[in-house]
């Protein structure tokens, strides 16, 4: 056989043989076959090798040495390949369905109470934050709430026994967020347009419609020539933005020691009036209290509860769910 031929021949086969061994054991016997040293194939073609006539042994010589290193180093990496720790036999299967990310949401009254920062914002309403343990100064006194009011009633107010104020006075969580009016008026001077919302606590029974903590959005306008109108296209703007433009806003007369005159609001909704919080004018002793003048400025403010807006948007009939946070009421929001 032609020398170059059965060189060929034997670089394809052991090259073959090499890949195709699948463990240590089997890489071996290629190895013995093929490169070993007593009988192996390579050692025949060395034998072959010694009857090429002279003339062509140089030629036929370097293809020797070249066909025997390239199966010597494609053995070698094939025995290194063998050595690596095997691969885990699960491979990932792509067609599996993936495990489902949970995604957090925002609570509903978390939802509603952006939606009217942002309402509010837009009709020119900074937004301000008050503290929850309020003295009786900003929870009552200075929203001109008579000390036998019956308001004040311990019975009708979370008072706290173990905390009072530095200068010993008691305290109390705020009934109401109609504090922070007082609060932003101490500090600074007319014109004023704020809302605050946030919790406020009254020991009270709970029902589908009552709880013990709630939240209100409270609304102060102070400046020249702020009148009933004023309040009334505010509130009015307000219910059509967020519960939808054609939302009619009525007021009935009411009582507020801090408002006068004052007036609940009342939303249309559906084939009736829903009640949605107090307003008013705000009263001249008020202002007075924090030091602005009655004869130069006016100012209105409301205070409406939060959870019925989200409850109507969202047909929720029980206030206790939005305080109750199971999971699975939270996740259809
Ligand atoms: N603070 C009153 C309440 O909690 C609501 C209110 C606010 C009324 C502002 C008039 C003006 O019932």
């Amino acid at each position: 056989m032609d020398p170059l031929v059965a060189l060929a021949e034997f670089e394809t086969q052991a090259l073959a043989a090499i890949a195709g061994a699948a463990n240590a054991a089997a890489l071996e016997q290629v190895r013995i076959e093929y490169l070993g040293k007593k009988q192996g194939k390579l050692k025949d073609l060395q034998a072959l090798l010694g009857k090429v006539p002279p003339d062509q042994r140089p030629a036929i010589g370097k293809r020797f040495n070249e066909v025997r290193d390239a199966v010597t180093t494609a053995w070698e990496q094939r025995h290194q390949a063998l050595q690596q720790p095997q691969r885990a036999a699960t491979a990932i299967d792509l067609t599996l369905p993936g495990t489902p990310m949970q995604l957090g949401r925002l609570h509903p009254l978390t939802q509603t109470i952006r939606e009217f920062r942002e309402i509010m914002a837009r009709f020119g309403f900074e937004v301000v934050d008050g503290p929850e343990l309020e003295d009786e100064w900003h929870n009552f006194d200075a929203l001109n709430i008579p000390l036998d009011h019956p308001a004040r009633d311990p019975l009708d107010n979370f008072y706290l026994s173990a905390a009072c104020t530095a200068s010993g006075k008691p305290v109390l969580m705020r009934s109401q967020t109609s504090t922070v009016q007082v609060r932003v008026m101490e500090h600074r001077r007319p014109p004023v347009r704020i809302v605050s919302i946030g919790r406020v606590y009254r020991p009270d029974d709970i029902d589908r419609t009552h709880h013990v903590m709630f939240h209100q959005m409270e609304g102060l306008m102070v400046g020249h020539d702020v009148t009933m109108a004023s309040l009334k296209s505010v509130l009015g703007m307000f219910a059509a933005a967020y519960l939808g433009g054609d939302t009619e806003v009525r007021f009935r007369p009411s009582f507020f020691p801090f408002t006068e005159p004052s007036v609940e609001v009342d939303v249309r909704w559906k084939d009736g009036w829903l009640e949605l919080g107090g307003a008013g004018m705000v009263d001249p002793n008020e202002l007075v209290a924090v030091g602005y003048d009655p004869e130069e400025v006016s100012g209105f403010a409301f205070g409406l509860g939060i959870a019925r807006f989200c409850m109507l948007r969202h047909g929720i009939d029980d206030i206790r769910l939005l305080y109750e946070n199971d999971v699975r009421f939270l996740r259809q929001f």
